[in-house]
């Protein structure tokens, strides 16, 4: 690539061929105001924030479209970009209805903020008035029309980040509104509720219902961590505050979701209803009671000793767990260390952002819509970019609907003609698909990339520590089961009835919780530390964002506290 040089406010800078004078500022220190230019989205040149002045160019040109030349001398800042700016932001402000005290994102406003820094204390124009509807028909977050510039971040974001491609205009001129569909209020409309439209909207128009009015940015700690949700592994920040998790937002840096989360990550962690063990607990009678550390470790340990130690007791562990907790979980039970998940999928050789390279995308026994909604919208946006996919079976209505052929879910042959006649092809498969198509895929070896997607959000993680699945169990006298604040599946309620004596290590209180002879307070999500497995088989490090209870201790800890006992 051809290097340019040109110079920025005085400065010379550098850029390379093709850089819009946005790109070059960008990466020089150099801050020009912008409203609809988002990292990641193509560029639009709707709201006119990031106009420059450059010698030779008639009147001002948008530096997130402009392309740089060689020899350009921009000026980004002075008194007529000031009064452009201002008056921009004050058509922008009487356009709609911004009485920042009123609202909810006032303090983390991209709009307020440019308003301060041109020193926007009047304006000069009419009022439009507007008394647009507020749809809050979606769970999680509402769409005020009334703060919405237009800057279309939205609709890109749905559309070129998520891949769902639900947002759209509707009406002209000064009438023009974001919609979804074909105009269907948003909760009705075929909008999953991944999130992205919010974590990219520079106003208060959309509104986060969990965290409203909990706080700004400034109120809140942040740190970064992986979604315990699904073996996707995203990278996400865990904004808290007073030690309680209010929000969570995708990284924009962290492989392999790259900021885009699911409904299952962003919102529903934050809507738990269950209610927390803090402490560790110990059968009297028919109740159970609070007990020190202490003496829950050594009955635990009695528990264990009482039917003939580790091997003659089961242990059952959820993916939740971290490779910590699996490492210590299999040092104490070893061949009796079995995982909540009944299957194992193999791994394969491929990374999801290989679906981003390939010609063919191939699906198979997994419900992406449901299931790994992340992996749809990888699956989606290659769709989009002209990519062919082909279903085994059915993966979700919403990823079939993109779907170039769709074959049986045994259809060996045909997927076999497909793959023949593709130059670039990448399998995505899960737990569930048919047995014929694993053993060709088995044999396929590395002659594709391949995804197999894991049950569970750790399994690989246990699956390396040596853990087998759940159907290879067989409950013994006693049952140790490490739960996490996962929810126990029927299967593991089975195991659960099959022991005499049951110890359980549980965020939160559950059925099996209840019928327990010792428990052990597991941290849940948000006071975890540690590190997955995902499903590519990438380390993932989840770090704790809250301070847990005194005293409590990680679930590593626990088991080898107990181990210890036994040695
Ligand atoms: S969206 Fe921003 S500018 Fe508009 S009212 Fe809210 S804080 Fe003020
Ligand atoms: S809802 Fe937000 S992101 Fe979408 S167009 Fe309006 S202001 Fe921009
Ligand atoms: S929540 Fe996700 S699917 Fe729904 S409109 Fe926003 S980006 Fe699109
Ligand atoms: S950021 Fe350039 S026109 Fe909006």
């Amino acid at each position: 690539m051809a290097i340019i040089t040109l110079v920025i406010d005085g400065k010379e800078v550098k850029g390379e061929q093709g850089d819009t004078i946005l790109e070059i500022c960008e990466r020089n220190g150099i801050d020009v105001p912008t409203l609809c230019h988002f990292e990641g989205l193509t560029e639009r040149g709707l709201c006119r924030m990031c106009l420059v002045e450059a010698k030779g160019e008639r009147g001002f040109v948008p530096a997130c479209t402009t392309e740089a030349r060689n020899g350009m001398e921009v000026t980004t800042e002075n008194e007529k970009l000031t009064i452009l700016r201002r008056a921009n932001l004050e058509l922008l402000f009487s356009e709609k209805n911004h009485f920042c005290m009123f609202c909810e994102t006032s303090g983390d406003c991209e709009l307020q903020n440019l308003a301060y820094r041109y020193g926007m204390d009047h304006v000069r124009y009419d009022y439009s008035w507007p008394k647009l509807p507020v749809d809050a028909t979606r769970k999680y977050f509402l769409f005020d029309q009334n703060r919405c510039i237009l800057c279309r971040r939205c609709v890109r974001a749905c559309d070129e980040l998520a891949g769902h491609g639900v947002l759209g205009l509707k009406d002209r001129g000064p009438k023009t509104l974001v919609c979804a569909d074909l105009d269907y209020p948003f909760g009705e409309s075929t909008c999953v509720s991944c999130g992205t439209c919010l974590q990219v909207c520079p106003t208060g128009a959309l509104v986060d219902k969990k965290s409203a009015y909990l706080g700004r940015e400034i109120h809140f700690d942040r740190t970064k961590s992986t979604c315990t949700f699904c073996s996707v592994g995203c990278g996400i920040d865990i904004l808290t505050r007073e030690d309680l998790p209010v929000r969570i937002e995708g990284d924009w840096e962290a492989e392999p979701n790259r900021g885009i989360l699911c409904v299952a990550g962003r919102f529903e962690p934050l809507y738990e209803t269950r209610k927390r063990i803090k402490s560790p607990m110990a059968r009297r009678g028919s109740s159970l009671v609070e007990v020190p550390w202490e003496e829950a470790l050594n009955l635990a340990a009695e528990v264990i000793i009482s039917v003939g130690g580790p091997s003659a007791t089961t242990g059952i562990i959820s993916p939740r767990a971290t490779n910590e907790a699996a490492f210590s979980f299999k040092k104490l039970f070893d061949k009796n260390a079995h995982s909540t998940t009944p299957y194992k999928t193999t791994a394969g050789n491929g990374k999801l952002s290989d679906i981003e390279e390939g010609d063919w995308i191939f699906i198979a026994g997994t419900d992406l819509d449901e299931e790994f909604n992340v992996v749809s919208s990888f699956v989606k946006r290659a769709a989009n970019r002209g990519a062919k996919v082909a279903v085994l079976g059915s993966t979700g209505k919403r990823v079939d609907k993109k779907a170039a052929k769709i074959l049986a879910e045994d259809d060996v042959a045909n997927l076999e003609k497909l793959i023949v006649k593709s130059e670039r092809p990448v399998f995505v498969w899960g737990p569930a698909t048919h047995p014929t198509v694993v053993k060709y895929l088995h044999s396929l070896k590395n002659k594709i990339k391949q995804i197999g997607l894991a049950a569970g959000a750790n399994s690989r993680g246990l699956e390396k520590a040596g853990i087998k699945p759940l159907s290879e169990s067989s409950t013994r006298e006693a049952l140790y089961l490490l739960i996490a604040d996962d929810v126990a599946s029927c299967e593991v309620e089975e195991e659960s009835r099959k022991a005499k004596n049951l110890i359980i290590q549980s965020s939160y209180v559950n059925e099996i919780a209840e019928r327990a002879d010792v428990i052990f307070p597991s941290p849940p999500w948000f006071e975890r530390s540690g590190t997955y497995t995902n499903t590519e088989g990438r380390l993932c490090q989840l770090n704790r964002a809250c301070e847990p209870p005194e005293g409590a201790l990680p679930d590593e800890e626990i088991v080898d506290a107990v181990w210890r006992l036994l040695r």
